[in-house]
């Protein structure tokens, strides 16, 4: 008897690299800190920065090019399937050191979110992984407790596992769509994690 396996309701999720200038991108980052205070979102620990939302860039900034960069990335990823002109409703720096993470959530109101990583500690492994979550009641799939336990030497599909971990790379951008719930692992090392996040919207 044969029997055939499949797979119900995969969820997207895309990467890419957008090579920027990644001084002058943390610079501005930095600049930005240092001029406005940060606000509690998702982010915990004391070395947790998250800034209010970016409005009003200089024209000639880094991070400017960095949005448009990232509004043509989406786009091309939207007009695979989708009509509709999309915008980017609001951006924020996360600068996170030692303790730094984010709680599992998701940005109710957009249609996609992202992140773009402008600074990784040498120390990848434990930079902080980005995290994305099944559905609490999906997480029985991969309980060992109510499923029993692999078997020894079985190779571990993605529909097995309650997470999907991405090591971040700096110049790498994340877009996901915004209903997916997602966090970031603690940054365990002394040196800064800095990245750009947004949501974007379909223009009305
Ligand atoms: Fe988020």
């Amino acid at each position: 008897m044969e029997v055939k396996t499949g797979y119900l309701f995969a969820k997207p999720y895309w990467t890419t690299a957008i090579d920027l200038n990644i001084n002058d991108l943390k610079e501005e980052c930095y600049e930005f800190r240092s001029k406005n205070k940060g606000i509690i979102k998702s982010n915990r620990g004391k070395n947790s920065y998250h800034s209010p939302d970016i409005n009003n860039l200089d024209k000639k900034s880094t991070i400017r090019l960095l949005m448009l960069k990232i509004l043509t990335c989406a786009t091309a990823i939207h007009k695979n399937s989708r009509k509709g002109t999309l915008e980017i409703t609001n951006a924020w720096i996360n600068i996170n050191n030692k303790g730094g993470f984010n709680l599992p959530h998701t940005h109710a109101g957009a249609v996609y979110s992202g992140v773009y990583y402008i600074k990784i500690p040498i120390d990848k492994i434990n930079a902080g992984n980005f995290c994305f979550y099944r559905e609490f009641s999906e997480t029985h799939l991969s309980s060992e407790a109510c499923m029993g336990n692999f078997k020894d030497g079985y190779n571990q599909l993605p529909s097995d596992c309650s997470t999907t971990q991405i090591v971040p790379q700096e110049k790498m951008l994340i877009i996901f769509p915004s209903w997916v719930t997602h966090g970031v692992e603690a940054n365990q090392t002394n040196e800064d994690r800095i990245s750009i996040s947004f949501n974007i919207r379909i223009q009305n």
